[in-house]
C-alpha cells in the first residue's frame, strides 16, 4: 500500500464582490438578515465578460496548485471535478479541464456529491493513489452558482447564500507513511434528496415540460430548493459524527485536531461544531463571511487559505468535514 499527501494547493474566486446590500437592491432581503442567519457578508459572482465559468476557474485553482506541488501538468494521472454546476450538462468538466490544461489523454472523472463532493473527489484520489494505480491526481472543486440562482425575493432564501469560486489540490504518492490523508469516511441517505435539490432541466423534468408546467413561472424546478431548517438540524448531527468517526479511525481525540475545516455551509453551523467540541478559534478555519456558501469549492479554498495564512503547519492534524445535498456528508483525516 502506496500513501497519498496533498503536495499542493490553489484557489480562484472572481474579482466581482457582491455585498449583502447589492442584493438588497435585487430583492427583499437586508444585510442584518443575511449576516445574522448566516454569517455572510459578502460573495464573489462570475460578472458577464470576465471570461470565467466552472472549468476555467477550476483551472485557475488547479495551476497555482500544480506550481506549489511542483508536479508538472502531463505527470497528472488523473483529473477529479466536483461541482453541481458544470459548464454543460454533459460532458463534465473534467475533460474540459484536460484539454484547457493542455495535458495528453489523461483520464476525467466528474462528482456529483454537491457540498460532499470535493471530500467525495478526494477520497477516490486517495484510493487510486493508495492501490499504485496512479501517482498525481488533480482534485478540483469548483462551482459558477450565481449563474443558476433565482435573484428575484422568492428566490431569497438560496440565492443569498451561495457564492463562485474554484479550489484544487495535487494529491501525490509519499514515501512517508506518518504524514498524508490517513483517512476518509463517505455516507449518503437519498431518502432526503428533494430537500436540497435542483430537479430540473432532466430527464425527468425537460424544459418544455418545464415551461409547461409552470407557464405564469412559479415553483420553477430549475432553481434550487432548500428547506432551510431541516438541512440544518441534519447538518449539525451529520458534521458531528462523521468528525467523531474520522477521528477514532485513527485513535485521535478532539484535543489533537489542529485545524478542522468544515464545509462552509453557515457560519452558525460552523459555530454550534466548534462549541459542542469545545474547539478554540485557531482550531476552526471560516471565510463564509467573504465567499459565502461555495459548495464543492469551499473546503479547498478555505484548505488553500488556512496554508497561506500560514494557520497549517507540517505535521498537523487537519480534519476535512462536509454535508450537504443527497443527503451526503464526508470527513477526511489528514497529517499534513
Ligand atoms: O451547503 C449545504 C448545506 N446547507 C445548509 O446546511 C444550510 C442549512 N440551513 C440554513 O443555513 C438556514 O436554514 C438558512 C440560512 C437557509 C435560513 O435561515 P433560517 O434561520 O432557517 O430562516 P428561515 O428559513 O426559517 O426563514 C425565517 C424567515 C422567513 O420569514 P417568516 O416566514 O418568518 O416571516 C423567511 O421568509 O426569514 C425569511 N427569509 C428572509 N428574509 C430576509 C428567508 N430568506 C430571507 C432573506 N432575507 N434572504
Amino acid at each position: 500500500m502506496y500513501q497519498s499527501k496533498i503536495a499542493g494547493v490553489g484557489k480562484y474566486v472572481p474579482e466581482n464582490v457582491v455585498t449583502n446590500n447589492d442584493l438588497a437592491e435585487m430583492m427583499d432581503t437586508n444585510d442584518a438578515w443575511i449576516q445574522e442567519r448566516t454569517g455572510i457578508k459578502e460573495r464573489r459572482h462570475i460578472k458577464d465578460g470576465d471570461g470565467n465559468s466552472t472549468a476555467i476557474m477550476g483551472v485557475k485553482a488547479a495551476k497555482i496548485a500544480l506550481e506549489r506541488a511542483k508536479v508538472k501538468k502531463d505527470d497528472i494521472d488523473l483529473i477529479v471535478f466536483a461541482t453541481l454546476s458544470p459548464d454543460y450538462y454533459f460532458p463534465g468538466c473534467g475533460v474540459q479541464v484536460q484539454e484547457m490544461l493542455d495535458i495528453k489523454t489523461c483520464p476525467a472523472l466528474d462528482v456529483r456529491n454537491q457540498c460532499s463532493g470535493f471530500i467525495y473527489g478526494l477520497s477516490t484520489a486517495d484510493q487510486f493513489i493508495k492501490t499504485g494505480m496512479y501517482k498525481n491526481i488533480l482534485v478540483i472543486g469548483s462551482e459558477n452558482h450565481s449563474g443558476g440562482l433565482d435573484f428575484t425575493t422568492r428566490g431569497r432564501s438560496v440565492s443569498v447564500i451561495f457564492g463562485d469560486g474554484a479550489g484544487a489540490v495535487v494529491l501525490t504518492r509519499s514515501d512517508n507513511k506518518e504524514q498524508g490523508i490517513l483517512s476518509t469516511h463517505l455516507h449518503s441517505e437519498g431518502k432526503h434528496a428533494l430537500e436540497l435539490s435542483l430537479k430540473g432541466p432532466s430527464t425527468e423534468h425537460w424544459v418544455p415540460e418545464i415551461i409547461a408546467e409552470n407557464p405564469q413561472g412559479d415553483d420553477i424546478p430549475y432553481y434550487p430548493y432548500m428547506n432551510g431548517q431541516f438541512v440544518f438540524k441534519n447538518a449539525v448531527v451529520r458534521f458531528s459524527e462523521v468528525i467523531m468517526e474520522g477521528l477514532k479511525a485513527n485513535n485521535l481525540e478532539v484535543k489533537d485536531i489542529d485545524m478542522l475545516i468544515p464545509h462552509q455551509a453557515n457560519l452558525r453551523i460552523s459555530q454550534f461544531i466548534q462549541q459542542k467540541f469545545k474547539l478554540s478559534n485557531e482550531q476552526v478555519y471560516n471565510n463564509i463571511q467573504k465567499y459565502g456558501n461555495t459548495t464543492a469549492a469551499s473546503i479547498p479554498i478555505a484548505l488553500c487559505e488556512a496554508w497561506e495564512n500560514d494557520k497549517i503547519k507540517a505535521g498537523d492534524k487537519v480534519v476535512l468535514a462536509a454535508f450537504g445535498s443527497g443527503f451526503t456528508w464526508a470527513s477526511a483525516v489528514i497529517s499534513w
